[in-house]
């Protein structure tokens, strides 16, 4: 990435991390500009983006450095629009999430320019996009004037988060006019015949998610690829936070909010009950979390990301990287990679320690000593956390805990039972527990 003059240029190891650290330094900006910035005129940024190896020794003197994928990202720069970011058609091509960018109508170095602005895009725009209804037309002209991204029909209102697998965006269905949530899953640039059996596989893991029908469970409403052949899933849209978000500490190492066991019962109990529902239809979700329960403004649980984690597994074999950590996974799902309905009440007695302590039974400075104690090590008990906590709570976590999957609570409806049980046992108002600190993975 170049940006001059009064520029700098930053170089980074894959070209994604590039676009994504302009795009924020853009936004960035613009915030700046909206919110904070006193003086009349406001700050504005050109990007540029290339792709391509260049030698540049620690000695290398900046100024001798002339190399071709340095001077294209020069040139972007140069040409661009403010607050906007350009790179040629080769990187274009590349790009594992082209959401956003627009053909810019011009060359830069013999390379036709994709932009990606969060200005209004440039004069007389494509009218003459044959072959579709002047109201469709219409409606994209609209929706592109106001800068509105889109992913299949969906029109991008916001992002809500990331995760491993890819970005999250709240959305608006123009054709019944609701509000949904979109994941986009970034596969990058897969060989066509690895890329289709990709999609046959998340295909078939969303036609099972989506016939869940459940309070406790995200509804999938539907399913795409966006015009650069990135799949997406289209989900209820939940109005509210995660429980990651909810109990995690402010800080690394300080204590995260009080928490108040009869609600964390309740809410746990909620979690068991989805998963008692996706389990009697043999759905298994493989990555119970605290940042896959969302929580609604009403404060009732909801599991997102059912089966998601199984195409995650698919890729991270392709490309032989391990996407997230163990630190909620089961002993059979890291040794072995099988998993059936009790390796979900494992991963939720990890869950529920955190929820109820700030602390995993599994804790290590490592992934491989994290997994080696999942494997290996008895959990710590619930009550070094917190001395305070109900002994029968020790009981339920230790039977989510056992090793032996025989050993475990056999069904998440037993499970919601106990926690029920509990919950209805405790006082009413209870004082709220201490938490003490940890991060949730
Ligand atoms: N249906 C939804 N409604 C509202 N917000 C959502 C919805 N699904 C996800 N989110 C938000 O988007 C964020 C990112 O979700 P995502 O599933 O990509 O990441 P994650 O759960 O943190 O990690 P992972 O990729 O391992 O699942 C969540 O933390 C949550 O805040
Ligand atoms: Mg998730």
């Amino acid at each position: 990435m170049a940006w001059t003059p009064d520029g700098v240029m930053v170089c980074f190891l894959q070209l994604d991390l590039a676009l994504a650290a302009g795009q924020r330094v853009l936004q960035s900006l613009k915030r700046f500009n909206e919110v904070h910035n006193k003086l009349r005129t406001s700050f504005r940024v050109r990007a540029g983006v290339n792709y391509g190896e260049v030698s540049i020794f620690e000695d290398s003197k900046l100024e001798r450095i002339a190399e071709h994928v340095i001077d294209v990202a020069g040139h972007m720069q140069k040409e661009g629009r403010p607050n906007s970011l350009w790179v040629g058609g080769e990187i274009y091509n590349l790009l594992a999430d082209k959401s956003g960018f627009r053909l810019v109508g011009q060359e830069v170095d013999g390379m036709p320019v994709y932009e990606w602005s969060l200005e209004p895009p440039r004069g007389g725009t494509m009218a003459a996009r044959a072959g579709r209804g002047a109201e469709l037309l219409a409606a994209s002209e609209r929706a592109s004037a106001a800068g509105t991204r889109r992913v299949g029909r969906y029109e991008i209102l916001q992002e809500l988060g990331r995760g491993a697998m890819g970005v999250v965006y709240k959305a608006r269905d123009p054709q019944i006019a609701r509000t949904v949530a979109i994941k986009v899953i970034l596969i990058g640039n897969q060989p066509p015949e690895v890329l289709a059996d990709y999609l046959q596989r998340f295909y078939r893991e969303a036609q099972t998610a989506g016939q869940m029908s459940h309070p406790g469970i995200v509804t999938i409403h539907d399913v795409g690829e966006d015009e650069d052949g990135q799949p997406y899933l289209v989900m209820e849209y939940v109005e509210g936070t995660t429980v990651e978000k909810l109990l995690v500490p402010s800080k690394p190492g300080e204590p995260g909010p009080p928490r108040d066991l009869r609600q964390i019962l309740a809410i746990a109990a909620q979690v068991a009950d989805a998963l008692d529902y996706a389990h009697r239809r043999n759905v298994i979700h493989r990555d119970i979390k605290p940042a896959n329960i969302l929580i609604t403004s009403e404060g009732r649980a909801k599991i997102a990301d059912f089966g998601v984690a199984k195409l995650a597994g698919t890729q991270m074999t392709q490309t032989g990287l391990i996407v997230g950590t163990p630190a909620f996974m089961s002993p059979e799902q890291i040794t072995a990679g099988t998993v059936d309905s009790r390796s979900d009440i494992f991963s939720f007695g990890i869950l529920l320690c955190w929820m109820c302590t700030g602390n995993r039974p599994f804790a290590g400075e490592s992934i491989t000593e994290v997994a080696y104690r999942v494997v290996h090590m008895p959990p710590t008990p619930l009550r070094e956390f917190n001395a305070d906590l109900p002994l029968e709570l020790e009981v339920v976590l230790s039977r989510c805990l056992a090793k032996k999957p025989e050993e475990r609570f056999q069904t998440a409806g037993e499970l919601a039972n106990d926690l029920e049980a509990l919950r209805a046992k405790l006082p009413a108002t209870p004082a709220p527990l201490p938490a003490t600190p940890g991060p949730s993975n």
